[in-house]
């Protein structure tokens, strides 16, 4: 079964003329590095609210078609019940923690859902170690950097143990390294637990090389949903007007002037292969 399935789905905000989400059909599958891409005001962050019932429970607007979240209707599930299923983190963590600190910030969602308190100690423990936050547990969420006010976003909703877990440009507001480490956290988390993971986001130099697949979306619509080899070496990813990793623009030039045949590598260790070999 797909984790979330969209059919036919259109949705457009209030008081909008256009459709934000334009016939929307797509499968999340388990168990995946997935990396949603396009421009801005392609309806990226639209359809990842649609994920988690946001849209269309709690933000205003027509819609037609349907959003199944494991097999059920988006509509006629509770939020807080979809919270155990997807969770998700938004570019400014800071208005997502409420609390104190680092530790009850992570148990709050858990007593919220009425986890017991044996399960909640081991929880912290285990999301504690797995986002490598042991020694800011005490700290408040305004004393702590924005790469861990990113990391405790991340731990205190992989405490609730959802399948899928979306982050909507996760790295906006960090410099490049602690972007880098969030992108390789995120790596490591769905290697170790299996979930889905769908991330969009700018940096595709740090995305492209560690994903399973990717989505693009242009003007309210779908346009690729693949495997991501097969989507970077489409004619359909070099048109869209989006940021392209470094080694892609290099060997898209190589290949346009007939010094390049083969696929597009995706990290430089490729890519240096193949320039060895040449
Ligand atoms: N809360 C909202 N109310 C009204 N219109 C919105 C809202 N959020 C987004 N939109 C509109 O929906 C379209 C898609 O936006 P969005 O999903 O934010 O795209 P992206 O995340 O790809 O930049 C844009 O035209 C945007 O102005
Ligand atoms: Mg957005």
């Amino acid at each position: 079964m797909s984790l979330v399935k969209f059919k036919n789905f259109y949705f457009r905000y209030k008081g909008n003329e256009e459709y934000a989400l334009n016939n929307i059909n797509l499968n999340i599958e388990k168990n995946k590095f997935i990396l949603l891409a396009g421009e801005t005001g392609s309806g990226k962050t639209t359809l990842l609210r649609c994920m988690n019932g946001l849209i269309p429970q709690f933000y205003s607007g027509h819609y037609r078609g349907k959003v199944e979240i494991k097999g059920n209707d988006s509509t006629q599930v509770n939020i807080a019940d979809l919270s155990t299923i997807v969770g998700i983190v938004f570019q400014n963590p800071e208005n997502q923690l409420v609390s104190m600190n680092v530790e009850h910030e992570i148990a709050f969602g858990m007593e919220n859902l009425g986890f017991p308190r044996d399960k909640i100690r081991k929880k912290i423990e285990e999301v504690v170690q797995l986002t490598g936050i042991e020694s800011i547990m005490d700290k408040a969420p305004f004393e702590i950097s924005g790469g861990e006010q990113q990391r405790v976003a991340i731990a205190s909703i992989l405490a609730l143990e959802p399948e899928l877990l979306i982050l909507d440009e996760p790295t906006a507001n960090l410099d490049p390294l602690f972007a880098q480490n969030i992108i390789n956290l995120l790596s490591s988390i769905q290697k170790k637990t299996n979930i889905t993971i769908i991330i969009s986001e700018h940096r595709m130099d740090l995305v492209v090389p560690i994903v399973d697949e990717i989505i693009l979306m242009e003007k309210s619509r779908v346009v690729a949903q693949d495997k991501r080899d097969n989507i970077v070496n489409s004619d359909i990813f070099n048109k869209l007007h989006i940021n392209k990793p470094i080694i892609y623009s290099i060997f898209k030039k190589l290949q346009t002037r007939n010094y390049y045949q083969g696929d597009i590598p995706i990290s430089i260790p490729e890519a240096l292969k193949i320039l060895k070999n040449k």
